[in-house]
């Protein structure tokens, strides 16, 4: 059986770009299809500056998002990162396996450290080390795939390097995982800067879709969606990038209702381009776009609300999901201990 992992930090609320890039995959297919262990990963939210009590309600908020979107806590593994020493515990020996000068060379590191300097705040050693942790959390269950939007995929393949050269130094002991991506709506980009994505930690939220937004909000957002100049409707992310976006939400956004009413997505009109050719006007495509995502978010919030008043339950899930975890990251971990050279603690 195939193993997926796959995480979220919780360091600000789910937007429309993680829902779409990521969760609803989770949700529609991979939960069914595989070994499935989705984290909250929220040792990975203390890399920058952090308030404690927004940590704990965002890590808890984001829980309750995942299984209100459809995570199946009889079907997968859903948990909270903290919970599982095995985390940390891994990501030490993959510090040992990885160099300095790889770490420096992500990406996300040279963006979050430069604002970071920038702000005058220290650059925490974390927030280098980070891809090492990330590395423990997949290679801890002998993944297989890591279903993530495309800003991720360099850190599955340091990912995939490190469990080779570590199976290469010490014996073979991790499965080498890759990256999935789903085919459409791999990045959401901001409503009012369609060169940016859409991401949870912006300050201004004029061009984010919170999951929680009211669904009033959520259609005023999209119809003040910057477009580009130019009236036709045409699919071009380069010379249009604004009108290419709100085509792929919809097409996202269609898919993914097409497959939640079982139809099995993919299918009817979930093609950017082909959608494209349906409409003449950016206000109509626009109102189709609002209706399709109104569509997606009510039923979730619909859940989310019965879901939180209830967090004993929540947190019972959580606690489920840590102990099928843990059983099965443990011998892993042990096994890469026993590799390096380390002495049998039990
Ligand atoms: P993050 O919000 O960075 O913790 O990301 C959680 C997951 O959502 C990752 O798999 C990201 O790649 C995905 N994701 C975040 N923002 C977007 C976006 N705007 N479009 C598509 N996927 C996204
Ligand atoms: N680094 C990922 C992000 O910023 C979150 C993450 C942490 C993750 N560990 C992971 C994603 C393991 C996939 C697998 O979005």
């Amino acid at each position: 059986m195939t193993t997926i992992f796959s995480g979220i930090k919780p360091t600000g609320d789910l937007t429309l770009g993680n829902y779409l890039g990521a969760i609803s995959r989770w949700v529609r297919v991979d939960q069914h299809r595989a070994d499935a262990f989705f984290s909250v990963v929220d040792l990975h939210a203390l890399t920058v500056e952090h308030e404690p009590a927004r940590i704990r309600r965002l890590s808890r908020r984001t829980a309750t998002l995942l299984l209100a979107a459809g995570l199946d806590p009889q079907v997968c593994a859903l948990f909270v990162q903290s919970h599982v020493d095995e985390h940390t515990r891994l990501s030490y020996l993959l510090e040992c396996v990885a160099t300095d000068g790889e770490l420096r060379r992500m990406i996300q590191y040279r963006e979050k450290s430069a604002r970071a300097r920038e702000s005058g705040e220290g650059v925490r050693f974390s927030l280098l080390s980070y891809p090492a942790l990330m590395a423990a959390d997949i290679l801890a269950y002998r993944t297989d795939e890591v279903p993530v939007g495309e800003d991720q995929r360099q850190h599955v393949e340091l990912t995939r390097d490190l469990a080779v050269r570590f199976n290469q130094r010490y014996g073979e002991t991790f499965t080498v995982p890759r990256a999935t991506a789903p085919p459409v709506a791999a990045r959401v980009m901001d409503l009012q800067d369609p060169t940016g994505k859409m991401g949870k930690s912006h300050a201004d939220g004029a061009g984010i879709v919170y999951l929680l937004d009211d669904l009033d909000t959520v259609r005023r957002k999209v119809m003040r969606a910057v477009t580009d100049s130019g009236r036709d409707v045409v699919y071009d992310r380069a010379a249009r990038p604004g009108v290419a976006n709100l085509l792929d939400i919809l097409a996202a956004c269609r898919a993914d209702l097409a497959a939640g009413a079982g139809a099995g997505g993919g299918g009817g009109g979930s093609d950017p381009a082909a959608l494209a050719a349906s409409y003449d006007s950016y206000g109509a495509l626009k109102r189709d776009v609002a209706d399709a995502v109104v569509g997606v978010l009510r039923p979730l919030q619909e859940r989310y609300a019965r879901l939180a008043a209830d967090p004993g339950a929540v947190e019972a899930v959580l606690r489920a999901g840590a102990g099928r975890a843990r059983a099965v990251a443990r011998p892993v971990v042990d096994a890469a201990y026993a590799a390096v050279g380390l002495l049998p603690a039990r």
